[in-house]
């Protein structure tokens, strides 16, 4: 279960009563490769094959108002305390709405509840990513990531990504909790 602290941050109260940031449904990934998909074209984000989307559908958060999926992005754990938010797309339509906050705020409470504090991204957009209080940092900081993905992107020797890293609220007391009492609810 994800508590979105985004709620209180207004992306809610600006994009309408019906939308809801919540994680992905495999009936999700068709939407959501088109959303990727449609920015790697311009190389906002990297693309992803209908494959690779479901093998990492647990990943995912979408914001969706009901029926169509407006926005996703994913937290993808690169080891014991670091994870990446990747393939973040909000459908024009509906950009400038608070969409984007929520999406990464989604992927940066999992990471606590995880108990992965360093959360980064390597974007073109590092303006909008400090707006949410991430900060620039070297793209050294992130060998994993540069020897996993960067170098077979077709970019990489012109990339005009900036690494930007921001440190999780520790929740993982919270999701041990959560199950506690999941399991004291089963056995009564
Ligand atoms: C970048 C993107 C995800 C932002 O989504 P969004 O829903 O429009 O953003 P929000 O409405 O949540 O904006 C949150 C804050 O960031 C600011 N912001 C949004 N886009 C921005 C941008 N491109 N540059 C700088 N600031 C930006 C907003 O003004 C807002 O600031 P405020 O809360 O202080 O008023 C969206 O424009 C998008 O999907 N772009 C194409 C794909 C892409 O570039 N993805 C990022 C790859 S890492």
């Amino acid at each position: 279960m994800t508590n979105l602290s985004a709620t209180s941050k207004g992306w809610r109260r600006k994009s309408g009563r019906g939308m809801q940031i919540r994680k992905a449904r495999t009936a999700d990934i068709p939407a959501i490769a088109r959303l990727v998909n449609s920015r790697a074209e311009v190389g906002d984000v990297l693309p992803r094959s209908l494959d690779e989307l479901y093998e990492c559908v647990r990943d995912f958060f979408v914001a969706s108002d009901g029926g169509a999926v407006l926005g996703c992005s994913s937290l993808k754990v690169m080891g014991e305390d670091l994870a990446e938010v990747r393939s973040l797309v909000v459908a024009p339509e509906a950009q400038g709405t608070g969409l984007g906050r929520g999406l990464v705020e989604a992927c940066v409470e999992e990471a606590g509840q995880l108990g992965i504090r360093r959360v980064f991204a390597l974007t073109a957009k590092p303006v909008f990513f400090e707006r949410l209080g991430f900060e620039r940092v070297a793209r050294s900081a992130f060998p994993q990531k540069i020897w996993k993905d960067c170098f077979s992107c077709r970019f990489f020797e012109s990339c005009p990504e900036v690494a930007v890293q921001r440190m999780a609220k520790d929740n993982a007391g919270e999701t041990a909790e959560y199950l506690q009492e999941s399991n004291a609810t089963r056995t009564e």
